[in-house]
């Protein structure tokens, strides 16, 4: 009998779309110098609107000394970078930029991968592998790359509740004193925004001998003097053992590193597969990324107007029935709490405001946590938030949300 393959494909399909979650991306053009303005494209029709939700959360995806750098290195270097790291494809840009990363951090050396979604899954599954007995305990808001990382060791984990030091305590406690360990977890939570106490996790980990490992994507270039995340602007850069982030975000570019002591990066060079057998990044994209860590390293006027932005963000909101979890960072969802609502107000939004902000729903969030995640930039303007909580207003009052929507439930 013939399988039908695609009756299960449609199957699949057909009950994400019952529950709301089917995802469709929203087609975007970039604008020279509009950002955060960009062009919607529907069909043959475009306009223009603004993105609400962008991770380039500097614009540095644009910025001159950033774009410049390029132009040489792919004047020079061409596209690719031509082969693996090991063979022939270790070009200047990479080791150069290994350095700064090093440097931002206060560590000993850096590693590049292809994104950060490969560095979390290559670290934590090359050391939860490679230790022998070795236990992993994480925050139960990780992001799926460590989740998966954790899974694909194939050894031992714990799940610690979100940022619960008595928890993760107890976890710790009631493990053999012997089985080397693993604390991983994040220092900016990417769908809430909380922050999570990172000296008070060390100092658990110090007690019970743990390696601690934190991935910090939604934070380096935005907070620390010099853009080296949450770790660096509370001076802990010597007590946490890996820190891993991305170029994707802030940095405005893509890629993915680790910063640690010498003899464990040294250790995931050597025994990391997602690093060892795959194509390094183009020479292009590394210099595109060293000069922005180089810049955000320097100037402060970016993020220091982004923080503002979202400081005027919160308090107009606070004084709105919009319901919004009130974080310590940067991030600012907007809590929807039901999928298909969550997707038609986006829809709202982007139809008839001309606002993209993208809805985020399971399994991203848990069922029942459905959001609009917001994100600032410095381009967004104090007027651009005032016409943007104006057309919330209005889409909240035609959806009948005017009370807080956690009871409409
Ligand atoms: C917390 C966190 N870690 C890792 C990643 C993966 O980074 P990248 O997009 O560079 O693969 C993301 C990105 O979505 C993230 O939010």
């Amino acid at each position: 009998m013939m399988r039908s393959y695609d009756d299960f494909f449609q199957t699949s399909l057909k009950t994400l779309k019952e529950e709301g979650r089917y995802r469709t991306f929203i087609q975007l053009k970039k604008i020279p110098n509009a950002f955060p303005k960009v062009l919607y494209c529907k069909g043959p029709v475009q306009k223009e609107v603004t993105i609400w939700c962008s991770n380039d959360y500097l614009g540095m995806g644009m910025h001159p000394s950033v774009l410049n750098l390029m132009h040489h290195s792919i004047d020079q270097d061409g596209a690719g970078s031509g082969g693996t790291r090991n063979i022939g494809g270790t070009h200047h840009w990479h080791v150069k930029l290994e350095k700064e990363l090093a440097d931002l951090h206060q560590k000993d050396t850096a590693l590049l991968f292809t994104s950060g979604y490969v560095a979390n899954e290559a670290t934590l599954s090359t050391l939860g592998r490679h230790l022998p007995d070795c236990i992993i305990f994480s925050d139960e808001q990780n992001h799926a790359s460590m989740i998966h990382g954790i899974r694909y060791s194939g050894t031992e984990k714990r799940v610690f509740r979100h940022n619960d030091l008595e928890h993760l305590e107890k976890l710790l406690k009631d493990s053999p004193p012997s089985a080397p360990k693993i604390v991983a977890f994040e220092s900016v939570y990417s769908m809430g925004g909380d922050i999570a106490p990172i000296e008070k996790i060390c100092d658990l980990a110090d007690k019970y001998q743990a390696l601690t490992f934190v991935d910090e994507v939604h934070a380096v270039g935005l907070y620390g003097e010099q853009g080296g995340g949450i770790v660096q602007r509370e001076g802990l850069s010597h007590r946490v053992s890996v820190i891993c982030a991305n170029f994707g975000k802030t940095i405005g570019v893509m890629g993915g590193y680790i910063a640690g002591n010498h003899h464990l990066v040294d250790f995931i060079r050597s025994f990391a597969s997602p690093f060892i057998f795959t194509t390094s990044l183009p020479p292009v994209i590394c210099a595109g990324a060293l000069a922005s860590v180089q810049h955000l390293k320097k100037s402060q006027s970016e993020r220091e107007t982004m923080h503002k932005r979202v400081d005027f963000l919160k308090k107009a909101l606070r004084k709105t029935p919009i319901d919004f979890l009130d974080s310590d960072s940067h991030i600012v969802p907007i809590m929807i709490r039901n999928a298909s609502l969550c997707k038609q107000i986006s829809d709202e939004l982007l139809e008839y405001h001309n606002i993209y902000v993208q809805p985020i729903n399971y399994p991203t969030v848990p069922k029942g946590q459905e959001r609009l995640r917001v994100t600032l930039t410095p381009f967004h303007t104090e007027k651009m938030i005032e016409l943007f909580i104006e057309s919330l207003l209005k889409v909240w009052e035609k959806f009948n949300l005017t009370l807080p929507i956690k009871n409409h439930a």
